[in-house]
């Protein structure tokens, strides 16, 4: 097998293949096994080391490399790419053990106890310092090695480590803020420091937000915001040292991007990527997981750059271990799913994990080795997306047109709302959006999920879902795409308190009400089980407000209760044919679907049986269409092109079988 430096840009020649490989559990000839069995699947990539400092610097400063330089050996032999791990993510016990002060700290100031992963503090130097050095040490060893491809920094960075309130994490949130603001004065206005009298007089006073009683929302927010800085710096740290032995080598570490507010602010982390990474796992009581699996496509493909190719490192092909009832995927899932993310812009499927452990945490997790073995249903599978996967490699590069939906979402405005006490505590930020996602993904429209600061031109609709922390600049911004002639669409809970977490005064959504024409004057969250039903026989549960129009049409009005007659949704028209939309009340899921349908162009809305996703990839040449079945029947959609996993002419209609996925390959008109 010879290897092309040239081809480093992504790390495989066709789509990338494969899984976190941890063949330290096993004796060596499981590891002859292993690499048969990963060939005969069509493996091309294996994420390898990732927890393995302390097999491999055994005692401070000792290091075994046997074993892993024959394990890098065998897979080359094989032709099987390696994405290095570095394995910062499981720091050894005798390293613990000598500085049990790199432990991370909770809010209460328990430690992180040695026996899971990611038990070290972001900003202990102790750690970076050791840190540093194993990484120094594999690059050397092995990153000149030609099938060593990509760099995979740590695991899930923030997993464990998101926030330490350690001193040494103090001392270096008050330098933060010290850079951050400047003088106490601008500290103390920004966070209103004067309520309960708690003035700073010396950044020394300022902790993290330790215990558990009422915090200043101002002070958690940042220290949010400084949690998640600190992990990028330290993967910054680790990257610096990759790219001084191996510049030419992409650098990546795998983030968990899906419909909750992440543990670090991905959007902000991504343009440090040579590859953006992530690793999704769809959750057993989720009623619809195909569109957890859609969300967090739509959001990876608005992180990369003008929607370049993002790398599936993680999924499961069947069930997980850490969920209450793990439940296992049903027959195609696993093929679904992954197709799925490579319609959504992914041109790699790996998995955790290769082979299912015998031992340890996670022994019950699936993996592309089941334990019944390579006579099962699971690993013939495995099999089939291999073949999959090689048949669509002509997709590898291409990306999907400029979406017709985009929905903001910010980690700031999911960490403020869910934070402190607020008017309905029980409101999930993820949720939300999550819901309105939901609408547009059952019209089959494409959507892209977007960090606030992206552009927002191209769109026809732009939805602004509970974005609770809204900056001016991105008021500015919504409210030109609005008077330029698009679609807006605020929900309730956008806009209320500025970048410091302040209250915008005169009415909510104070960033959007004269763009909406409309606003709040308070706030009517709904008990559990209470609902509303609206005039046109919309109904809802959880979010009712008392709005007031001031130059706006109104779509729907409460149909009794103390709200009775009442607006609820509101609409304002601007010039050049663009109108803003208010969602003020918690609508229900086929309300959602009913106002999303108003909001798009219906020429858009794409006719194709209930249940099957189209999704379009294209280069300059090509076009790609994904069709999707989740349905329980076979579906006959509109096509004409070639099928490139049956490799079938199609003449104007395709049969997609109940449960599988076609691809249809034309000509990019124009
Ligand atoms: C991921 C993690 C893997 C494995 C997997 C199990 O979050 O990176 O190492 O634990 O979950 O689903």
């Amino acid at each position: 097998m010879t290897w092309s430096h040239a081809d480093k840009a992504w790390p495989t020649r066709g789509l990338s293949y494969g899984a976190d490989y941890n063949p330290e559990q096993w004796d060596k000839d499981v590891w002859r096994e292993d690499v048969r069995l990963m060939s005969q699947a069509g493996v091309n990539l294996v994420s390898l080391g990732i927890f393995s400092w302390g097999l491999v610097e055994v005692a401070d400063g000792e290091f075994h490399w046997d074993w892993l330089d024959e394990i890098v050996d065998l897979l080359g032999e094989a032709g099987i790419a390696i994405d290095l791990a570095t394995p910062t993510a499981a720091p050894p016990g005798w390293l613990l053990a000598a500085h049990p002060g790199i432990r991370p700290l909770d809010h209460d100031m328990q430690p992180h106890w040695p026996g899971a992963r990611l038990g070290w503090c972001p900003s202990s130097p102790v750690f970076r310092t050791y840190a540093l050095r194993i990484v120094r040490a594999l690059a050397d060893r092995y990153g000149h090695r030609d099938h060593v491809v990509m760099w995979h920094v740590s695991n899930e960075l923030g997993g464990g480590n998101g926030r330490c309130h350690c001193d040494t994490s103090a001392a270096a949130f008050r330098d933060w803020l010290r850079r951050k603001y400047g003088t106490l004065d601008a500290l103390n206005k920004a966070w209103g420091t004067a309520f309960w009298g708690h003035t700073y007089r010396d950044f020394a006073h300022i902790i993290p937000p330790r215990g558990n009683d009422m915090k200043n929302p101002s002070l958690v927010l940042d220290f949010d915001r400084f949690s998640s800085d600190e992990l990028l710096a330290h993967y910054l740290a680790e990257r610096d040292v990759l790219k001084s032995v191996t510049p030419e080598l992409p650098v990546t570490t795998n983030f968990m991007v899906g419909a909750e507010p992440d543990v670090v602010d991905y959007p902000r982390w991504a343009p440090h990527m040579d590859i953006v990474a992530n690793d999704h796992y769809t959750r057993s009581s989720d009623p619809v997981p195909e569109q957890d699996v859609a969300f967090s496509g739509d959001r990876m493909r608005a992180m990369t750059t003008q929607r370049r190719p993002w790398l599936l490192m993680e999924h499961s092909t069947s069930a997980v271990s850490w969920q209450p009832r793990n439940r296992a995927k049903t027959p195609g899932e696993l093929i679904r799913n992954s197709l799925s993310h490579v319609g959504h812009g992914a041109d790699g499927v790996l998995f955790f994990q290769w082979r299912a452990s015998r031992a340890g945490a996670e022994q019950f997790h699936s993996a592309m080795v089941p334990h019944a073995g390579e006579d099962s249903e699971l690993y013939r599978d495995v099999c089939t997306l291999g073949r999959y996967l090689r048949r669509l490699a002509p997709v590898m590069g291409s990306r999907a047109p400029r979406a017709r939906i985009g929905i903001v979402f910010d980690d700031e405005a999911g960490w403020a709302m869910s934070k402190g006490v607020k008017p309905n505590n029980h409101l999930a930020y993820g949720r939300i959006v999550r819901d309105w996602h939901h609408a547009f993904w059952r019209l089959n429209q494409s959507i892209e999920v977007l960090p606030p600061w992206s552009d927002y031109t191209g769109y026809e609709v732009l939805v602004v879902p509970a974005l609770f922390l809204t900056d001016d600049d991105t008021a500015a911004r919504v409210s030109a795409f609005a008077e330029a002639g698009g679609t807006v669409a605020v929900g309730f809970l956008s806009g209320v308190v500025d970048e410091h977490d302040q209250v915008r005064l005169g009415g909510y959504p104070g960033a959007f009400r004269e763009l909406l024409g409309a606003s709040c004057e308070e706030f009517r969250p709904l008990q559990e089980g209470e609902t509303f039903t609206l005039d046109n026989g919309w109904s809802g549960t959880e979010w009712t407000e008392l709005v007031r129009v001031h130059d706006a049409e109104v779509i729907a009005r409460y149909a009794g209760g103390h709200l009775g007659g009442r607006p609820a949704i509101t609409s304002r028209s601007l010039g050049a044919g663009g109108r803003a939309v208010y969602v003020s009340a918690g609508l229900d899921s086929d309300a959602l679907l009913a106002l999303a349908r108003s909001l798009v162009d219906p020429a858009g809305v794409a006719d194709v049986p209930r249940g099957v996703e189209v999704l379009v990839r294209r280069n300059e040449e090509e076009t790609f269409t994904f069709f999707i079945n989740h349905a329980d029947d076979t579906a006959v959609v509109a096509a004409l092109g070639r099928e490139m996993l049956t490799d079938e002419a199609v003449g104007g209609e395709l049969r997609v079988p109940a449960g599988e996925v076609r691809v249809v390959r034309s000509g990019t008109a124009g």
